[in-house]
C-alpha cells in the first residue's frame, strides 16, 4: 500500500520528532503540508521534507481557511491551547487527525472533542506515546499474565529532572495554568493513560496535594538578577544558570526551544532577551513543582502517583504489590527496568525489555504514528488510543487539580457527569 499523506501543524520540538518518522520509513509516511508562523522553522521543515510552494502555509487558521481537506490526515503538534478549535474544525473537514496531548486545558472542552470525532466518524488518535514503547509493553504483559496475582497497590513516579523542570514548567511554555493548563495535566495525562490501560478498571475516589514550593523570588539566592546573563553573583552555585544550560554545544532539546539557530552565540545572544535566559526565581510561573494523586479502583486497589519536579535523573518508576509477586520498574534513557520478584519462592526475575528504537520517549514517538498509519491503513493496533479513552486520563488529572485546589476527595462518576453535562450547555 502507498505510503499515507499527511500534514504537520506546527514545526516546533514534536512536528519534527514525528516528521522523523516519514524521513526514516518513506514508504509508509509522506509529510506533504506544513503550517508554521515561525519562518526558521518552517524553512528548517520544508527543506527537509521537499515540501511543495503551495502547500507552506503560515499557520493552521490559513490551512483550513478554504474548508477542504487536501488529504485525509494531518499531524496537530500546536501548543495546548490551540488544539480544541483547530481539531474540531480539522474534524468538521474531514481529517482524521492524530493530536498531542494534552487534547485541551480545558475541562468541558475535551468532552466536545471527543463527540465531536464520534459524530463525525473521524480518527482522533491523542499522542500518549508511553503506550507505544517496549517497556510499558512489556510492563502490561507481567500484569495481564496473572504472575502478580491480584493487583493490591501501585506506586508510580513521574521524576522530572530539574533542569527540565526549570525548563518547561519555570521559564518555557508550560509555566503557568492561564496560558497551558496544570502540571498535573500537562506532564501526567501520561501516567493516567498508562496506568488506565494497565489497570482496566476506572478509578472510583481520588484526592490530591501539591504546591509551589521552591521557583518563588524569596528563594533566589542573594543578589541574583533578574537574567542569568546580567552578570549575576550566584552564576557558580546555581544548578539552573541559563548560559550553562542552553550555550553549550549540541542543537537537541532544550538548546533548540531557545533558537533554531544551532550555535551557542546564537542562543547566547536570545537568552539576553526571551524566556530561558530568566532567573527561575524571578518568572512568571504559577504551576506546581511537586504534587501527589491518591486513586481508588474499582476493586479496592489502591494507586499513588508522584510527580516531582527535583528529580536527578529524568525518569519514571514504579511498584506493583500483588498477591502472588511484587514488579520493580525503572522507565529510562540510561536503561529500563523490570524486575519480578516472586514472594512464595524468592526467585527474582529479570523482565526481558526490547531496546529502545531511536525515536523520543521510549521508542514512543515513533511508535505512535506507525500506529496512526496502520489505523489509517484499516489496520489498527491493540494499544490504538481512542479519543474516548483519553478522555478519561484527562478527566484523572482535571479532578486530580480539582481536590487539589479544594482539598476535598472526589467521586469520580459524579465528577464525570458534572463535566458531561457541562459540556452540553
Ligand atoms: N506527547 C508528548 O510526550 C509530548 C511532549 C512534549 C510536548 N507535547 C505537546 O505537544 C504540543 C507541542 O509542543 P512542542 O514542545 O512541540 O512545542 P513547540 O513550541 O516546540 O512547537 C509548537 C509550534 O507551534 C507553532 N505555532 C504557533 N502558532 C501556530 C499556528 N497558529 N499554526 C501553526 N503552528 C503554530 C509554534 O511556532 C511552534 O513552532 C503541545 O501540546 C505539548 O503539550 C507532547
Amino acid at each position: 500500500m502507498a505510503a499515507i499523506d499527511t500534514i504537520v501543524i506546527g514545526a516546533g520540538s514534536r512536528g519534527n520528532a514525528y516528521g522523523g518518522y516519514a524521513l526514516e520509513f518513506p514508504q509508509e509516511l509522506n509529510v506533504v503540508g506544513i503550517a508554521e508562523p515561525d519562518p526558521i522553522r518552517r524553512d528548517l521543515f520544508v527543506s527537509r521534507h521537499q515540501i511543495a510552494p503551495e502547500m507552506i502555509f503560515h499557520d493552521w487558521q490559513s490551512l483550513l481557511a478554504s474548508g477542504r481537506a487536501m488529504t485525509s490526515s494531518i499531524i496537530n503538534c500546536t501548543m495546548d491551547r490551540f488544539h480544541f478549535e483547530s481539531t474540531m474544525r480539522m474534524l468538521d473537514m474531514g481529517y482524521d487527525v492524530l493530536l498531542e496531548k494534552p487534547m485541551t486545558p480545558v475541562p468541558e472542552e475535551n468532552v466536545r472533542l471527543v463527540q465531536k470525532a464520534e459524530e463525525t466518524g473521524r480518527l482522533l488518535q491523542i499522542c500518549h506515546v508511553l503506550r507505544y514503547t517496549p517497556f510499558w509493553q512489556a510492563l502490561r504483559k507481567v500484569v495481564h499474565s496473572g504472575a502478580l496475582g491480584r493487583v493490591v497497590s501501585v506506586t508510580h513516579r513521574e521524576n522530572l529532572a530539574y533542569y527540565h523542570m526549570a525548563h518547561s514548567f519555570v521559564r518555557g511554555n508550560w509555566r503557568s495554568q492561564a496560558t497551558s493548563g496544570p502540571m498535573i495535566l500537562c506532564k501526567c495525562c501520561h501516567d493516567f493513560d498508562i496506568l488506565l490501560w494497565i489497570l482496566q478498571k476506572p478509578v472510583v475516589h481520588l484526592s490530591s496535594f501539591g504546591s509551589m514550593i521552591h521557583f518563588r523570588p524569596e528563594n533566589a539566592p542573594e543578589g541574583a538578577t533578574q537574567r542569568c546573563t546580567d552578570g549575576c553573583p550566584a552564576a557558580d552555585s546555581c544548578k539552573y544558570e541559563a548560559t550553562r544550560i542552553y550555550a553549550r554545544a549540541g542543537s537537541g532539546w532544550p538548546q533548540n526551544a531557545v533558537t533554531y539557530i544551532p550555535t551557542p552565540e546564537a542562543r547566547l545572544e536570545q537568552l539576553k532577551t526571551d524566556w530561558y535566559g530568566r532567573c527561575v526565581y524571578h518568572c512568571d510561573n504559577d504551576v506546581v513543582d511537586h504534587q501527589t494523586v491518591n486513586m481508588e479502583m474499582e476493586d479496592g486497589a489502591t494507586v499513588t502517583l508522584v510527580m516531582n519536579g527535583q528529580g536527578d535523573e529524568e525518569c519514571r518508576t514504579m511498584r506493583w504489590d500483588g498477591t502472588k509477586a511484587t514488579l520493580y520498574g525503572k522507565f529510562s534513557s540510561r536503561g529500563d527496568e523490570l524486575r519480578l520478584h516472586h514472594h512464595l519462592t524468592g526467585e527474582v526475575e529479570e523482565v526481558p525489555v526490547i531496546a529502545r528504537d531511536s525515536s523520543g520517549h521510549g521508542g514512543g514517538d515513533y511508535g505512535i504514528v506507525s500506529s496512526f498509519v496502520k489505523a489509517l491503513k484499516g489496520d489498527a493496533d491493540e494499544s490504538i488510543t481512542t479519543a474516548r479513552e483519553s478522555l478519561e486520563s484527562h478527566l484523572l488529572a482535571f479532578a486530580a487539580e480539582e481536590s487539589r485546589l479544594t482539598k476535598t476527595v472526589i467521586d469520580m462518576e459524579a465528577f464525570r457527569r458534572g463535566l458531561e453535562s457541562r459540556a452540553q450547555s
